[in-house]
């Protein structure tokens, strides 16, 4: 099919041609917004603004009678079906109903495509834990988030480097190889199982502390890492690869792919970069440390190297963004943190544009800021007896009460002596994996980024709400109409564009929502808030059918429209499953 374009685009262009020649003398932008779905599909408000400005001049008594120049204005068309003005100014247009039939029934011949992407080069910074940290929970919404926008990146053409920017150096590594070398003297020969990679830590943290003996041999095994000393660096690769083997796993059960590259990755190119920096005036030394300070804050500079000469969170940040702008030529960065660190990231892309590296209007730039994962008492998410909740335990528990809830169907359905879907414990253990993991995603991705969110088990696996679950069971039943239909004898996805109808208000309602999907697109393209894309279809239990449908379940949800436009009303498609 033709690729897809955004329905007020293209209204847009109706108005922009019904302006210039309503009114060639004038230049104006075109204001074109969705309207009240009472009066009609989008309105046009140029008339009152055009009135004040030119209205007189141009001979026209008020802003109604712009609004009639604009209407009479209107190309020859088979988008608009109606126009209405009324005497303020306005000009409400609804879209044709044959013509929205026309376009759903596009949808049904190949995939999905979106027009009028330029493909970019896009570099996604997401995830991103610590070594020897164990992940948490404010690491999830960067993974979900992250991975998220990279499919839609990718959905949209673009070409996408999914960048795992892992805490993989620093000082910390001195004392974390030590107590290596203590708690795991043949670490070198076989890896340990570190069953918990916070305790790890913890204990290091804690020798480190406490004995002093310790803590000059940690700063030496530093030293030692940071000049590529051999055993340094094996012991190392080893802390490392335990860390990993840790978040891959998560990785595999989220269906998240990432690229790894670390903090140490940058490393080697920081002296060569500082260098530059500083031969072209843009870093300078304060205290004994290499600073680059950049207007938006004034007193606080970034560190390119710290006052001990060591590197540290700025010094890594500047390299990959002069690597990923400059080596790789990226077209647009996007990097994805909770919003305590959007001054940090402000600071840095400063700090490019100043050395040239990013040239707004030609790069972009964005930090993908998000809010903190919230307990029911709205304090920082953590488990009963104050810890930290891990992100393991966390998709476990979902998992299991996913478990739960399914047992009690099967058991419900055995009892009632209906038809049993899941009958082996394996069946409904893999059901439940997909289920949990796919509540704690949706959950986290249909909510607005920038705000708090309480996390709720409860919630997450509603199966009445905007969840994942709802998706699921609406996705089965849409399935189930598509048996029916072809019970029936018919072939939905051959069904001819005539049979489609779009009459009822319901069925525009659905329409819309459907055929607004590059539209909705188009907007997180530029403000990168992918909860517009789960806004569910609030029409009717039926087609509560979220946004999201287009994107996985393509030939389903033209099904669904076909149902309605058949059946007539969401209320009767309900009783006729
Ligand atoms: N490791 C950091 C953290 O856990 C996030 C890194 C984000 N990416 C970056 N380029 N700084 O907070």
């Amino acid at each position: 099919m033709a690729p897809m374009k955004p329905l007020i685009g293209q209204v847009k262009g109706l108005f922009e041609q019904a302006l210039r020649s309503a009114f060639p003398s004038v230049s104006h932008e075109v204001l074109v917004v969705k309207g009240n779905p009472k009066f009609g599909d989008y309105q046009c408000n140029n008339a009152m603004g055009l009135f004040k400005e030119h209205g007189k001049a141009l001979g026209f008594a008020n802003p109604g009678a712009m609004a009639e120049a604009i209407k009479a204005g209107l190309p020859q068309n088979d988008i608009i079906g109606s126009v209405v003005v009324s005497p303020q100014g306005f000009v409400t247009v609804k879209l044709s109903e044959v013509w929205l039939a026309k376009q759903l029934s596009c949808t049904l011949e190949g995939d999905i495509k979106i027009a009028d992407v330029s493909r970019k080069r896009v570099v996604v910074d997401f995830s991103s834990p610590n070594i020897a940290k164990d992940m948490h929970v404010g690491h999830l919404r960067s993974t979900i988030i992250g991975e998220s926008t990279c499919r839609i990146l990718e959905f949209c053409g673009h070409e996408v480097h999914r960048l795992n920017h892992v805490g993989d150096w620093g000082t910390q590594f001195g004392m974390l190889i030590e107590y290596m070398k203590e708690a795991f003297p043949n670490f070198q020969e076989s890896l340990p199982e570190v069953a918990d990679l916070q305790e790890f830590y913890k204990a290091a943290k804690k020798r480190f502390d406490d004995d002093e003996e310790f803590k000059r041999k940690a700063q030496i095994a530093v030293v030692d890492l940071q000049s590529g000393g051999e055993f340094a660096t094996s012991a190392w690769q080893k802390i490392c690869d335990v860390s990993r083997r840790a978040y891959q796993k998560i990785y595999g059960r989220l269906g998240v792919v990432l690229e790894e590259r670390g903090e140490s990755f940058y490393n080697p190119l920081i002296p060569p970069l500082v260098a530059e920096l500083k031969a072209r005036g843009l870093c300078k030394e304060s205290d004994g440390a290499i600073c680059f300070f950049v207007p938006r804050v004034a007193d606080i500079p970034l560190m390119a190297v710290k006052s001990d000469g060591g590197f540290g969170y700025d010094s890594t940040d500047l390299a990959a963004i002069y690597h990923r702008l400059f080596v790789m030529r990226a077209d647009w960065i996007v990097y994805l943190t909770d919003l305590g660190q959007e001054s940090h990231f402000h600071m840095i892309f400063d700090a490019a544009e100043q050395a040239g590296w990013h040239r707004p209007g030609v790069t972009r730039v964005d930090h993908m800021g998000f809010g903190v994962v919230q307990g029911e008492d709205k304090k920082k998410f953590k488990t009963r007896s104050g810890e930290t909740v891990k992100l393991s335990d966390l998709l476990d528990e979902a998992v299991e009460r996913a478990l739960q809830e399914i047992t009690e169907r099967v058991k419900g359905q055995e009892e009632s002596g209906g038809e049993v879907f899941l009958k082996t414990p394996k069946e409904q253990q893999d059901a439940a994996e997909k289920l949990g993991i796919a509540a704690v995603r949706y959950f986290d991705m249909k909510q607005n980024r920038t705000s708090n969110y309480v996390f709720s088990y409860e919630r997450m696996l509603d199966p009445k709400g905007n969840s994942a679950v709802f998706l699921f069971y609406a996705y089965a039943r849409i399935c189930s109409i598509l048996r029916r239909a072809q019970g029936l004898g018919v072939d939905v996805a051959k069904l001819p564009a005539s049979e489609l109808k779009v009459g009822h208000p319901s069925e525009r309602e659905l329409a819309l929502k459907l055929l607004r999907f590059p539209d909705v697109m188009e907007a997180i393209l530029g403000d990168l808030h992918l909860h517009q894309l789960s806004e569910p279809c609030k029409l009717c239990f039926s087609c509560a059918s979220s946004l999201l449908f287009p994107l996985r379940i393509k030939s389903c949800k033209v099904t669904f429209t076909q149902l309605h436009s058949r059946v007539g009303d969401g209320g009767k498609a309900r009783e006729c499953w």
